[in-house]
């Protein structure tokens, strides 16, 4: 051993001691976030624990004094008394840590036939079982506020867009369905990946299984799963439930996010489509005029954290062998800020949808203006004058051109006019240029018209019921 070595012992030893270790610490522990699961946690080790004595593994008393002790615990932590610790790592140690001074040395035995690889998986399930169901009662309740509004103005009239650029007129009912749809797909997301995470990881232990003769059907049946994993290193070593939710709650959050741009415009002074109500808005420090959809835009914004969580998970999980390492533990965080994130956007837009009120005088302005009734005189060219559409298609359009000449719209036009293009078309074509007309008339199956419109709204009443 050389001077320098026995120096470096010596003078490094005591650094290197606290310094390394106060690091190993931080960067390991995940108290800090995995508290959250101490509710699942306590759970999963009382179905845990009574197993275990059901089993004949641990004796009834040792099985009651530990079910007892995790109430004691649990109301603790819910209490606010409970005093997290750095050093017991993660939520499952200083759960077992408190249950050992407030038990004693049963306290020791819960840990039997379990790991805390499989301990992790069970609780982290439960959790995002949670929340798929919170994400389905939040749509639920986002629907209904949409079938309201879809009632309200089945028959109010507004310009739809194809580009942003008036295409044919819509019905208010209409635009509110299509968000209808869309959420209630989001519905089936979270409804699917819930069944399919139903499934409990606990006694696949650390990844092997157990050589103790636990009842696995047992715990996932008190946990409310629907069956217990089939293959252990599976079950402690997958993520995929978490990364489902994800993906479903991206894709919702896409959903919220288009539907908010949509308020964001119609809420402007430009449009005047739809009036936010003061609840969900903000005012200006410097504009008193002005009142911002604050609410809408942060919706609208959702979706980066939420699809960046997504992302985050599924590189973390890319790459990973089997079964079990600490990588995983890096999963937690990023599913807390997706989901709580998701509640809370859902229910401002919830918020939103039940307060704001829709102008229709300005939809039925913006819907009669820009031309948006070419395709029903095109049609009634094809109907009553039985022009092929593409030659009707060419009428029209020299009709439009010739009303952006005149500085006026379709139906103002003179019968002088029109005969110009054609001479065949009479007057009876004035009926198929009013917005009402045009989306009585569209009446196939999924269009606009007020009566498909009411007839969609019955049967989604009807499936929510
Ligand atoms: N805190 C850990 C996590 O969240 C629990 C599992 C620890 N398992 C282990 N073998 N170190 O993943």
């Amino acid at each position: 051993m050389t001077d320098s070595t026995k120096s470096s012992n010596a003078m490094w030893g005591g650094r290197f001691a606290a310094g390394p270790d106060a690091i190993m610490e931080a960067i390991n522990a995940s108290i800090g976030f995995d508290q959250r699961l101490y509710a699942q946690d306590i759970r999963g080790s009382r179905a845990h624990a009574a197993m275990l004595a059901a089993q004949g593994i641990i004796t009834s008393k040792d099985a009651e004094a530990i079910g007892e002790g995790l109430l004691t615990v649990l109301s603790e932590i819910e209490g606010g008394s409970f005093a997290f610790s750095t050093a017991l790592e993660d939520i499952h140690m200083n759960v077992e840590a408190r249950l050992k001074e407030v038990i004693g040395e049963p306290a020791g035995r819960v840990h039997t036939a379990r790991s805390r690889n499989d301990q992790v998986a069970t609780d982290f399930r439960l959790w995002v079982r949670d929340q798929a169901d919170a994400a389905i009662a939040g749509l639920g309740a986002l629907v209904r506020a949409l079938l309201a509004q879809a009632e309200a103005g089945a028959d109010w009239v507004m310009p739809g867009f194809t580009h942003l650029q008036t295409a044919q007129p819509v019905t208010w009912g209409h635009h509110m369905m299509a968000y209808v749809e869309m959420f209630a797909r989001d519905i089936g997301r979270f409804t699917d990946a819930r069944a399919r995470m139903n499934e409990c990881p606990l006694g696949a232990a650390a990844l092997a299984g157990t050589s103790f003769p636990i009842d696995r059907h047992a715990t996932a049946a008190a946990l409310g799963f629907d069956r217990p994993m089939a293959n252990s290193l599976d079950a402690v070593s997958d993520r995929d439930f978490a990364l489902e939710f994800l993906a479903a709650a991206s894709i919702c959050a896409m959903h919220l996010s288009r539907f908010a741009e949509e308020l964001v415009i119609w809420s402007s002074a430009q449009f005047r489509f739809v009036a936010l109500s003061d609840r969900f808005s903000t005012g200006s420090s410097i504009m008193p005029q002005k009142k911002n959809p604050d609410a809408a835009e942060l919706i609208r914004a959702k979706i980066g954290r939420i699809m960046g969580a997504n992302v985050a998970l599924m590189m973390v999980m890319k790459g990973l062998p089997l079964a079990y390492s600490k990588d995983m533990q890096e999963d937690k965080e990023q599913v807390f800020d997706a989901a709580d994130n998701l509640m809370l956007a859902l229910a401002a837009m919830e918020g939103m949808v039940r307060d704001m009120s829709a102008n229709r005088a300005n939809l039925e302005r913006a819907a009669a203006s820009g031309f948006s009734t070419a395709t029903d005189l095109a049609d009634w060219l094809v109907r009553e004058l039985g022009l092929p559409f593409r030659e009707a298609h060419h009428v029209t359009g020299a009709l439009v051109a010739l009303a952006e000449k005149k500085g006026c719209d379709l139906p103002e036009l003179t019968l002088e006019d029109m005969q110009s293009a054609h001479e065949g078309i009479t007057q009876a074509v004035y009926s198929v240029l009013g917005v009402h007309n045009s989306v009585a008339s569209r009446q196939s199956y999924g269009g606009t018209a007020p009566d498909q419109v009411r007839a969609q709204v019955a049967r989604w009443k009807e499936a929510l019921k």
